[in-house]
């Protein structure tokens, strides 16, 4: 069994490569590794693939936006089912660079579903975001809930290329899951993300500005728990048989959430940091961010419903675990 996973240079495309490749299966992985953060980071992961698993991970360096140089650099290349990663993420940098997210989320996107139907592939799992659900106040958000409102670019392509995948599904009976991430971390984990951020700014004494004045939950997803809900998704490719999905589409195509199911506050995921790190952090407490969303809460009934996920990471015991690889990883 061969998989092409994109973004694989990436933090979960990392992980769900380490977990196919686990099972002695191939990956081939393709990413740009672009420099949005750190290349050396992305450089590490790979490196840390072909150290642990030799010639069953087949690493290639190409922009999936650009889709003459994705078909020469998968020509002759061959694989059954697809995990697509690989995107422009982050909120805030979506309203300093547009055009990223539009390149790598939109004409990306389609160029990934344009491949999986070229080449019939068994199923193509795709990751979306719990920022599709904008300013929804009724919590937890729940696949059924209308999701007509992002706050954020990055929101919007995630939500177009759920739009984008239910006419590929509808039209060519391509069978597809988009997986609605909420705050995902752990090791091997985003610099551009709070987690990594506070943790640098302990570590090195200096201060960290708390935005939403520290008023913010998050439901943050170890990334063991991630891997184990797309893993999951992988193998069960939604049926072609007319039944309503969960997302509501009656083609071959399925939407969940991926979540732990609890919502946090922020400050006790600093509190958790600061723990583990043996400092207290200066804390500045700074608004909202434009684009920002105050509260995620992830409803996972429809996904542990068909596939029995089960979220099993507390940020109790996940959080010192991010952190100790982070000072493993800088030798500190
Ligand atoms: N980490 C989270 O908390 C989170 C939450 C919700 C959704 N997601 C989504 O999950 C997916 C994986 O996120 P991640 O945290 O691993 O992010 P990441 O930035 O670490 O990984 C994405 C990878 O895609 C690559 N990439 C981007 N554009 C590309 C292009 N045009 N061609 C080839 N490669 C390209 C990047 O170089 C990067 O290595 C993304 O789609 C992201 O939007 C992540």
């Amino acid at each position: 069994m061969t998989t092409l996973v994109t973004g694989a240079a990436g933090f979960i495309g990392f992980h769900v490569s380490n977990a196919l490749l686990s099972r002695g299966e191939q990956v081939i992985g393709i990413d740009n590794l672009n420099d949005y953060y750190s290349v050396a980071l992305k450089q590490d992961r790979i490196a840390e693939l072909n150290t642990n698993h030799g010639d069953a991970f087949d690493f290639i360096k190409v922009d999936f936006a650009d889709n003459a140089a994705l078909s020469a650099a998968l020509e002759g290349k061959s694989f059954d089912r697809i995990v697509h990663l690989g995107a422009q993420a982050g909120v805030r940098y979506s309203i300093e660079n547009p055009h990223a997210y539009v390149h790598s989320n939109l004409v990306g996107h389609l160029n990934m579903l344009e491949l999986a139907r070229a080449r019939g592939s068994a199923h193509m799992v795709y990751a979306s975001s719990s920022s599709v659900y904008g300013g929804n106040k009724t919590l937890p958000f729940r696949v059924e809930d209308r999701v007509d409102h992002p706050l954020s670019l990055y929101a919007a392509t995630k939500k177009a290329d759920e739009l984008i995948s239910e006419t590929y599904s509808h039209l060519y009976r391509l069978p597809l899951t988009g997986l609605r991430f909420f705050t995902v971390y752990g090791p091997w984990g985003r610099p551009d993300m709070a987690m990594w951020i506070f943790t640098k700014a302990i570590l090195e004494g200096g201060e960290i500005g708390v935005f939403g004045e520290g008023n913010m939950r998050r439901d943050f997803t170890y990334v063991d728990d991630i891997v184990a809900g797309i893993v999951a998704a992988l193998d069960n490719p939604p049926p072609d048989d007319g039944a309503e999905k969960a997302g509501g589409s009656h083609g071959p195509h399925r939407l969940y959430n991926i979540g732990n199911n609890r919502s946090e506050e922020l400050m006790r995921m600093i509190a958790l940091i600061e723990q583990a790190c043996g400092r207290e952090a200066k804390k500045t407490l700074l608004p909202m961010q434009a684009g920002d969303v105050r509260d995620t809460y992830a409803d996972i009934s429809a996904i542990s419903g068909d596939l029995g996920f089960e979220p099993k990471t507390s940020i109790d015991r996940g959080i010192p675990k991010f952190v100790e690889w982070y000072k493993a990883y800088h030798n500190l």
